[in-house]
């Protein structure tokens, strides 16, 4: 096989490059490790800033995303026992979010990609890059057990944390940047209607929560929990008992509670990878750099490595030109990690650490105090939560 760009990894920042270079008449060909139905099965994120609504909007796959979509123009902090919002269309000059889950703009790809008649091989076993540092990349991979070579010009390895590109850059030439909480969040999902139409993220004694949703009949939930903490030691009644515990009067009598579609539990970590190019290979979301949720940062930051990355390849292809091949890592790196200050910030502020103590507790209590009493700090998180500019 022969393709101008083996994309690896059928996530989100995969299906979207394919998306947008299939749309400019650039051939791709995705490699997937698993089944199209377990990529669809993954409970991950559920905000979508507006310059990734814009971009679903460009790869042509944003007609379900605008009829069920939810936006929303504001967010809420919880602590000390009492909600206060945080207007983010009034801070940002207009401004939104939308509230429309990853598996739903997963699935929209996926349609669309096949629709075009686009090459995704799912169960694609065993691959392995080869001549990334050369003029002309190989990507080997078993099919049904059957050995396959790919061509091309150029590998996307958008193939998530534990995929096989950023293992494929020798040692020396890559750094990371680590930074691993210790906490977990323990996810639940439900059909019951969301305790409020927005999102409520509380800093409680017990631990963080959020309060999240996928539409006005489906809930998503969150509890901090230890790093370690098995799925199976928290049944449904205990997971709904926690969160009203930690949710203020109002909300915590609002809950509407119910059986679990699935519960899992996330650990947080915080890790970039530099550079982003390695020849004629290219790290893009996930596999490049990972944030904690709590900023809703993980899927629009996928989605902005992509933005770049497809216009270069354009470029490339449709114009002749590599600058924008070139100036790729560094104008990525540059807003991952505003990204990554950002969502660390979110996590240090709202999460329960062990090792502060009380005395750092009270400093929590005090910076979410000025945070909702100032315009400016309030803008400062509405400027970053709706999304910093391209
Ligand atoms: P991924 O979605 O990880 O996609 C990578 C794809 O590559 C996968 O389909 C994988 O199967 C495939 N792959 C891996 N290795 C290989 C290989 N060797 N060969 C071929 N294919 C391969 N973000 C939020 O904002 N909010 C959240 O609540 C949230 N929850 C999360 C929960 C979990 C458990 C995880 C892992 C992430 C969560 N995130 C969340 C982050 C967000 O989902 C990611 O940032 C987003 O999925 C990144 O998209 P991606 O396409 O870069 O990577
Ligand atoms: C979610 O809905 O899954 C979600 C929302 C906001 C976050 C993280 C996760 O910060």
């Amino acid at each position: 096989m022969r393709t101008q760009v083996a994309i690896i990894g059928a996530g989100p920042a995969g299906l979207l490059l394919g998306q947008l270079l299939h749309r400019e008449g650039i051939d791709a060909v995705i490699l997937e490790r698993r089944s199209a139905d377990y990529v669809l099965g993954r409970i991950r994120a559920g905000v979508l800033e507006s310059g990734t609504v814009d971009l679903i909007a460009r790869a042509g796959c944003d007609q379900r995303l605008r009829q069920e979509g939810l936006p929303h123009d504001g967010v809420n902090l919880c602590f000390g026992g009492a909600r206060h919002r945080i207007d983010l269309a009034g801070l940002t000059g207009g401004k939104q979010v939308t509230v429309y889950g990853q598996t739903e703009v997963t699935r929209d790809l996926m349609e669309a990609r096949s629709a075009g008649g686009a090459r995704t091989v799912y169960e694609a076993a065993g691959v392995h890059l080869e001549g990334f540092g050369g003029s002309r990349p190989v990507v080997h991979f078993l099919k049904g057990g059957i050995a396959q070579t790919l061509e091309c010009d150029f590998i996307a390895g958008c193939d998530g944390f534990h995929g096989v590109c950023r293992q494929s850059v020798p040692e020396r030439a890559i750094e990371t940047f680590e930074r691993v909480y210790p906490f977990g969040w323990l996810g639940l999902l439900a059909d019951v209607p969301p305790v409020n139409e927005e999102l409520i993220y509380v800093n409680h004694e017990d631990g963080f929560a959020l309060c999240s949703m996928r539409s006005m009949t489906r809930s998503r939930y969150y509890l901090q929990c230890p790093a370690d903490e098995k799925v199976e030691h928290w049944s449904d009644q205990r997971f709904w008992e926690a969160l009203r515990a930690r949710l203020d009067p109002e909300a915590a009598a609002a809950l509407t509670t119910g059986p679990a579609l699935e519960k899992s539990v996330a650990r947080l970590r915080s890790f970039v990878a530099e550079p982003l190019r390695f020849g004629r290979l290219f790290l893009a979301g996930d596999a490049a750099h990972i944030v904690p949720p709590t900023g809703a940062k993980g899927l629009n930051l996928a989605a902005s490595d992509i933005r770049y990355l497809s216009e270069a390849l354009v470029e490339y292809f449709n114009g002749g030109s590599t600058a924008g091949l070139d100036a790729y890592s560094t104008k990525a790196l540059a807003r991952i990690w505003k990204a990554e200050r950002f969502s660390w910030w979110m996590t240090s502020m709202l999460h329960r650490f062990p090792e502060v103590g009380r005395f750092g507790h009270k400093i929590q209590l005090a910076e979410l105090e000025y945070l909702v009493s100032s315009e400016a700090a309030s803008a400062s998180l509405a400027e970053n939560y709706v999304g910093l500019p391209y």
